[in-house]
């Protein structure tokens, strides 16, 4: 098994060995391979991998530790964890096992392809002929097993004939809006500007855009989400500028478990990421290399900021979400 190496991109498409555990976990910390449902899809691969190679129960449970403790905040990652671990608990015959979990990696991977595109046929009915639409972070198919979440929307939005302009994000510290999503919307052919983060406000006030689409990591019970940290910024500049704003997420993202945002763990990394730059390249520092630094890699967006939230089994309302309707919410699948 190997992953596409997404800190070479976009100048390089380089593919990674990706079998053994520790491999992959590095791979996932280093975000070589990164976004949230792409990080459950490739846990549950790489234990399928652990058991094909003969790895026994032992093993495979010592893998499955080491990998949720990865990446802590995209719930995506203990989700399919959990499921593979469902799948082992239930299947008692050792010559079996290999298959089964094969199996269910591969349903999950699957799955994920076909939630994008449910997303993507709800988001799309929201976005209209030749509006602007801000996106931060890398939401796309580097990000998912299929098309993407709120890239995903995007793209089906272009491809139905709606002319659209994409204003990108670069997204500090790490610049997945500036290095993966140029490259997907590049290779797509979708038109799109981008921008620093802290241009997001004065594009707003000058009217080019008249919609935010982001992704989600993990969403709470009452609506609060995580996500790339700025989204909370832009949420907040959306609300003033009287611009709707939407996450787009498949259920495996929501988190009914958590109650609100406050529950949602928040990872912090690496200060050298906010003292320079760190890339496949090597590190470029800046600041003083004894700067003391603040680096989560995430924020919470109240769920009340949505105008609405948008899963692969429909659009939430904001009303909804404001009035705590998420977890009760037929969009929502009970089994979460
Ligand atoms: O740290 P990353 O690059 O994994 O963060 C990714 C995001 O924040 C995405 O918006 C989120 O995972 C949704 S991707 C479909």
């Amino acid at each position: 098994m190997s992953i596409l190496d997404q800190q070479a991109l976009p100048d390089a498409e380089r593919w990674l060995p990706a079998d053994a555990p520790e491999a992959m976990i590095g791979h996932i910390r280093a975000l070589r391979v990164r976004g949230a449902p792409l990080i459950g899809v490739a846990a549950a691969l790489c234990l399928a991998r652990v058991a094909a190679t003969g790895g026994d129960r032992h093993a495979l449970a010592d893998a499955a530790r080491r990998l949720r403790a990865a990446r802590p905040t995209a719930v995506n990652l203990m989700w399919a964890l959990d499921r593979m671990g469902g799948a082992l608990a239930a299947h008692d015959d050792a010559r079996t096992l290999a298959g089964r979990l094969e199996a269910e990696a591969i349903a999950i991977f699957d799955e994920d392809v076909a939630l994008c595109e449910a997303m993507a046929a709800y988001g799309g009915a929201l976005i209209g002929e030749g509006e602007g639409i801000l996106t931060h972070c890398n939401t796309g198919g580097l990000a998912t097993a299929g098309i993407g979440t709120a890239l995903g929307v995007l793209r089906r939005a272009w491809e139905s004939g709606k002319r659209i302009h994409v204003w990108v994000d670069e997204t500090r510290p790490l610049l997945q809006g500036a290095r993966l999503t140029t490259y997907e919307l590049g290779r797509l052919g979708i038109p799109y500007t981008l921008i620093t983060d802290n241009m997001a406000a004065a594009v707003m006030r000058s009217g080019r855009i008249q919609r935010v689409l982001v992704g989600a990591d993990r969403i709470a019970a009452n609506g609060d989400f995580a996500n790339k940290i700025g989204t909370y910024g832009i949420a907040v500049l959306a609300a003033h500028h009287a611009i709707p704003f939407h996450a787009v997420a498949p259920w495996s993202t929501v988190d009914l478990r958590t109650p609100d945002g406050a529950g949602i763990p928040i990872e912090e990394r690496d200060p050298g990421e906010v003292r320079g730059v760190i890339s496949s390249g090597g590190a470029h520092r800046w600041a003083p290399a004894d700067s003391p630094v603040f680096n989560p890699a995430f924020d919470v967006t109240p769920g009340t900021l949505m105008t609405s939230l948008v899963l692969d089994t429909g659009v939430v309302s904001n009303a909804d979400l404001a009035a705590g309707r998420l977890g009760t919410s037929s969009q929502v699948n009970p089994a979460h």
